[in-house]
């Protein structure tokens, strides 16, 4: 069973995503063992308890700095001694430390079709109002591997979703979780935990197809 730890920030319907595929049996050989969040009052850690799965915060206003909260945030990562990391819908930098300790282990999910609308400032909604700003009409979310590069790593998974005419950026997020991450992050854990995707000369390669 591949231990799973899941990073979020906020609302959480990612992470739900990943829970009902769990007890849907849509993702196997997988258990989430944790759900850690910089933040102490959102929604998500209610889904994970409501899950049964140990939630708990480390929130950077708790710490003197940035180094400090680093430490404590590795150490709780660490505690769950994860075989994978999930980051869903997390705001924060991952710190350096924990890429280097868990390279290939941590993926993200992020809206648009990576190299389009990603990197320093391409975040939550913000992703979306650039979308509609430029007028491209085929937007979308991707599943990566993290490395130390903001978005830059492994392409796991793609999938395109199409902005239509009257699109807010309220309405371009809802369609492209609905249509797209909510479907992708789920099978992307259960594509790695079932070792249908390797990673290989920086690329990641899938080897099995899905069913
Ligand atoms: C998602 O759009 C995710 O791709 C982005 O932040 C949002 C998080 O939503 N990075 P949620 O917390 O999973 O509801």
């Amino acid at each position: 069973m591949l231990r799973v730890v899941v990073l979020v920030s906020g609302g959480g319907t990612n992470l739900q995503a990943i829970i009902d595929a769990v007890s849907a049996g849509r993702i196997t050989n997988a258990e989430l063992v944790g759900v850690i969040s910089n933040n102490k009052t959102v929604k998500s850690l209610e889904r994970a308890r409501a899950a049964e799965i140990p939630a708990v915060s480390v929130s950077p206003k708790d710490y003197e700095d940035r180094d400090a909260f680093y430490r404590a945030f590795l150490e709780k990562v660490d505690g769950f001694r994860p075989d994978l990391i999930v980051l869903a819908g997390f705001l924060v930098a991952v710190p350096k430390q924990m890429v280097q300790k868990y390279e290939g282990r941590i993926i993200n999910i992020h809206p648009s079709l990576i190299p389009s609308f990603c990197g320093v400032g391409y975040y939550g909604l913000k992703v979306h109002e650039r979308v509609l700003e430029r007028g491209v009409k085929v937007t979308g979310a991707t599943v990566h591997f993290v490395t130390e590069g903001m978005d830059e790593g492994p392409i796991l998974s793609q999938k395109a979703v199409y902005v239509e005419e009257g699109d807010t950026p309220e309405i371009l997020q809802r369609r492209v979780m609905e249509q797209a991450e909510w479907i992708l992050l789920p099978q992307a854990i259960d594509d790695i935990a079932n070792g249908r995707v390797r990673l290989e000369g920086g690329r990641c390669v899938r080897t099995t197809q899905r069913d």
